[in-house]
């Protein structure tokens, strides 16, 4: 029987976005009207002429976690004019990290409005933002993270770290089972902060935009996560999926709280490197749901708004459901998004996204001094 079969253990998550992702996830692209003023007067505040830059070297701008460089690309070429105003003939490379496939990159930057811009260089790097990445070597001057950081480290756990009998995603835990994502989101961000003060040039900024629990119900998407894992249990309660299925279905994501946030910044293992210029919090509104506060009884809206829904959770979700599922329940796989929309369509609720803005500098550590903090890794290294 189908539903016996064990979940695909062979695969690891990867969170990689569906094809769709950047035509989807307009909450997220909402969030660049509160990016672009920090970065705009970090640039007003930089003397780049000075000698620090070496004659000819190019403003280095690098996205941690771009999926395929869309939705980062209005801000960027904002970033790029307002250079451009001071300093004409300034060379720009854009470098774009991604653990996802290449491919919808380079077909967004051949169309893209930045590729027509003189003097701009971009590159893709098919990597994790949680492994070095030797050709940044202290050459970042901006580095920016938006709706990614939440993601972790899946490579460094056995697949079997995130299955659970009954949740999908950390964030639905008791707050005992929830300790040991906790636990691993430390890690993972000790991690990617030393990875990052290897990137970064002295006096850069690392402008982060990253997903955040304001407590209660008040996490990303929340009402998604949760009709997704009704979904699922129904799924099982009717034979369609195995216990090991469900077992193995999760997404591994942790939105921390800010103030788990602001006590990691402030250990001295990432403070040494980083001074945090500021830590705000918001709620970005659900972006469909809002378009369409007056459905009322339209049937019509109420159905297109919830096939909408659905489409914007699967664009993140459905990579990590796929693992869950063994090889001959494949299809079940718009049955899923099916009935999430039939959830949407029967309880109308928004996917609101909370974030931690946050704005850090690399300092001007002498090199000497530079280190690391308990089990931040081995040795001291150049800058
Ligand atoms: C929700 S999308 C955000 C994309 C874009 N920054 C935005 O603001 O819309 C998250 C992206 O993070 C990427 N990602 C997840 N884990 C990653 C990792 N360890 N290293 C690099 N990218 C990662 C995913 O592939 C995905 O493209």
């Amino acid at each position: 029987m189908p539903g016996d079969d064990h979940p695909a253990t062979h695969l690891q998550y990867l969170p990689s976005m569906t094809s769709d992702y950047s035509r989807i996830s307009d909450t997220a692209k909402a969030i660049d009207p509160f990016i672009k003023p920090a970065l705009l007067s970090y640039l007003a505040s930089l003397p780049l002429s000075s000698a620090g830059r070496q004659l000819g070297s190019p403003f280095v701008i690098a996205d941690y976690g771009a999926a395929d460089g869309v939705n980062s690309s209005q801000l960027l070429e904002q970033i790029i004019r307002f250079l451009r105003q001071a300093h004409p003939l300034l060379g720009i490379r854009l470098v774009y990290i991604d653990i996802a496939d290449p491919a919808p990159f380079h077909h967004f930057w051949k169309n893209s409005g930045l590729s027509g811009l003189p003097r701009v260089e971009a590159e893709y790097l098919q990597r994790s933002f949680y492994e070095p990445l030797p050709e940044l070597a202290g050459n970042v001057d901006i580095g920016i993270s938006s709706t990614s950081l939440h993601w972790l480290n899946t490579k460094t756990v056995d697949t079997t770290f995130f299955y659970h009998p009954t949740c999908i995603q950390a964030n639905q835990l008791p707050a005992a089972e929830r300790k040991k994502f906790y636990s691993k989101w430390i890690s993972d961000w000790r991690v990617f902060f030393r990875e990052r003060s290897r990137d970064l040039a002295h006096g850069g900024m690392l402008y982060l935009a990253t997903l955040t629990d304001l407590g209660g119900d008040r996490w990303p998407a929340s009402a998604g996560y949760n009709n997704l894992r009704e979904v699922c249990v129904s799924l099982y309660q009717e034979g369609r999926i195995s216990k090991q299925e469900l077992d193995a279905i999760f997404i591994p994501d942790y939105f921390a709280t800010p103030d788990e946030i602001a006590s990691l910044v402030a250990e001295e293992s990432i403070s040494q490197h980083f001074s945090l210029k500021s830590l705000k919090t918001l709620t970005v509104p659900c972006a469909y749901s809002s378009r369409m506060q007056n459905a009322g009884n339209d049937a019509r809206k109420r159905h297109y708004l919830a096939y909408s829904l659905a489409r914007v959770v699967r664009a993140w979700s459905e990579s990590s459901i796929r693992v869950g599922l063994s090889r001959d329940n494949e299809g079940l796989i718009d049955e899923i998004y099916r009935r999430l929309a039939e959830r949407f369509f029967e309880r109308p609720e928004g996917l609101p996204y909370q974030y931690c803005l946050m704005e850090l500098l690399r300092k001007n550590t002498p090199v000497g001094i530079e280190g690391f903090g308990p089990g931040m890794g081995t040795g001291a290294f150049q800058t």
